[in-house]
């Protein structure tokens, strides 16, 4: 009996440090976030606040907000950039639950508030049946997006972006909005996997 007990509590031990090592998200403290908020609420797309969208955008188009480069720069080189995401919900509606297609080798993105995040969260989801596979459609650009249906998941936690937050791209997630306002929020990728 004993001996079942231990190996019961070495399993139990193991999983634990795994989950650890690829953990959800982690916040980091990222300078100049109230600076990367104006600049980038000044220069938005009206539109991009009406509805739920994923944009990805060359760096370049970034390159001026200085606040954005300097704080960047103090996780990695700007030139690290692989491109940035505009990711807006709009005012009461979810991002599907989803995997990001092209960051299976890179599955951490850098992900900053910009606008109303802190009443809207992220969900992370655990699959009902791990064998279970995505869905797939491909959007008006070509790319594909990796979906799934509310019954094949199931909420593992949620978190709000306070603050700046390193964010596992590969483990089912969605972001919520009940409120009346959209939420925004950019998403660094870099062309080197982020280590922490
Ligand atoms: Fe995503």
């Amino acid at each position: 009996m004993v001996a079942i007990s231990n190996i019961r509590h070495l399993k139990t031990k193991q999983k634990s440090i795994a989950q650890l090592a690829t953990p959800n998200y982690q916040y980091i403290d990222l300078p100049k976030l109230d600076e990367i908020s104006t600049v980038i609420m000044r220069y938005l797309p009206e539109d991009i606040k009406k509805y739920t969208v994923f944009k990805s955008l060359p760096e370049k188009q970034f390159a001026l907000c200085k606040p954005l480069v300097e704080a960047v720069e103090t996780i990695r080189p700007w030139n690290d950039i692989y491109y940035i995401a505009m990711i807006a919900v709009a005012p009461h509606d979810k991002m599907p639950t989803h995997i990001d297609w092209d960051m299976k080798d890179n599955p951490y993105s850098l992900n900053i508030p910009i606008f109303n995040c802190d009443k809207t969260p992220s969900v992370f989801y655990k699959l009902k049946d791990e064998n279970c596979k995505p869905k797939v459609v491909y959007q008006d650009h070509g790319d594909p997006f990796y979906y799934y249906e509310s019954d094949q998941t199931e909420e593992l936690e949620r978190f709000y972006l306070t603050k700046a937050a390193f964010f596992n791209t590969q483990v089912p997630h969605s972001a919520l909005n009940t409120t009346d306002k959209a939420r925004i929020m950019i998403s660094v990728r870099f062309k080197t996997p982020l280590k922490f």
